[in-house]
């Protein structure tokens, strides 16, 4: 049996004896190959995995990298190895984008998506994250690119998913549209192309906060000098509010620098941390030095916490979000 390097917040944060036995990783940042250490995890305990796998080739001298042509071939075992740790309400949300290779966007990224449909995946929605300040370039035959895929993954049509907690001011719609409703806008709106969504404005007005959109806008992370490609926080920290609670369990396959787990211990998660390179795992457990109002607390202690359980609003893969505000929002109303 392979164990990995295990390296914790600290002896006192690890979660009492009877956990460990359901799960002995809580709060661990772990050393070794992803594949062979997601083996040792038990099935179905994971709340959310938020990941960046090595993009194809990308970070060769950094980190290494996959060929392009066998990416989605070596990243099915892995894939098979999340479906089996994660809970069947979990979810899974993989940022990666398709590198350009002789002039024109590969396709494993297409390729994987299919591929992990015939695993048992449902591709349940594709969040952009947009670079907000992407670098000025000039390419002869494209423009600089200011986005990439976070693929949204999940078991099974219903999903725990807490929209209320990333809602957003409603903004320059309290004051322009909504201030000015039309009759259309003030009876439910069915769509034109007879998609079977609709829409009713006046239900916004009054409103403060609404839901945001499909499209995540963040800056890229220019102070963590020590890892090529390390998420902005508030990427790992805006799904994890989106998709866990208090306590869940937020695992990172490829943790790099260790920002995931860096936001779950921010947000009084747990979390569980995979990464092949040991200075990664030292910078990773560097950023994630124990602090007072570390997660304690084990699933029992949790179970007795008065967390006031919000229900989760479940939403079908069929209805995607829509990337005007409004229109997603209304549509759940
Ligand atoms: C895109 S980076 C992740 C960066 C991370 N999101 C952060 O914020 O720092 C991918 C990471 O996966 C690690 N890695 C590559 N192959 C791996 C493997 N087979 N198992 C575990 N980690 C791996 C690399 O060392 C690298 O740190």
């Amino acid at each position: 049996m392979f164990f990995p390097r295990t390296f914790c917040t600290s002896e006192s944060l690890l979660p009492a004896a009877e956990e460990k036995s359901v799960f002995s990783y809580l709060n661990c940042v772990l050393q070794g190959d992803a594949l062979h250490v997601l083996q040792t995890l038990p099935d179905n305990v994971v709340d959310l995995i938020v990941t960046s796998p090595p993009y194809a080739d990308q970070h060769a001298a950094t980190y290494g990298g996959v060929k392009p042509d066998e990416y989605a071939d070596w990243f099915l075992p892995i894939a098979d190895q999340l479906l089996r740790v994660l809970k069947p309400e979990g979810s899974l949300i993989l940022n990666i984008k398709e590198r350009v290779v002789n002039g024109e966007r590969h396709t494993y990224v297409l390729e994987l998506i299919i591929k992990m449909r015939q695993q048992g995946w449902l591709w349940t929605e594709e969040y952009v994250w947009h670079k907000r300040n992407c670098y000025p370039g000039k390419w002869p035959n494209r423009f600089r690119d200011a986005w990439e895929r976070c693929l949204h993954f999940t078991k099974q049509r219903k999903f725990a998913m807490y929209q209320e907690a990333v809602m957003v001011p409603m903004g320059d719609w309290k004051n322009s549209r909504l201030a000015k409703l039309s009759e259309t806008d003030q009876k439910r709106d069915n769509s034109r192309v007879l998609s079977g969504f609709g829409k009713n404005i006046s239900n916004w007005v009054g409103r403060e906060m609404a839901f945001p959109t499909n499209v995540v806008h963040l800056a890229t992370e220019c102070g963590n000098r020590s890892h090529s490609a390390a998420f902005p926080i508030e990427l790992p920290s805006w799904f994890i509010k989106l998709f866990t609670q208090p306590g869940d369990l937020v695992l990172d396959p490829f943790l790099g620098s260790g920002t995931t787990a860096v936001a779950a211990q921010a947000l009084d998660r747990r979390y569980v941390g995979i990464e092949i390179n040991p200075e990664y795992v030292a910078l990773a457990q560097e950023r994630l030095r124990p602090r007072a109002s570390a997660n304690l607390f084990t699933v029992k202690e949790k179970a007795k916490r008065s967390y006031k359980r919000r229900k989760p609003r479940h939403l079908h893969s069929s209805q995607s979000m829509s990337t005007t505000t409004l229109t997603t929002s209304t549509s759940t109303v």
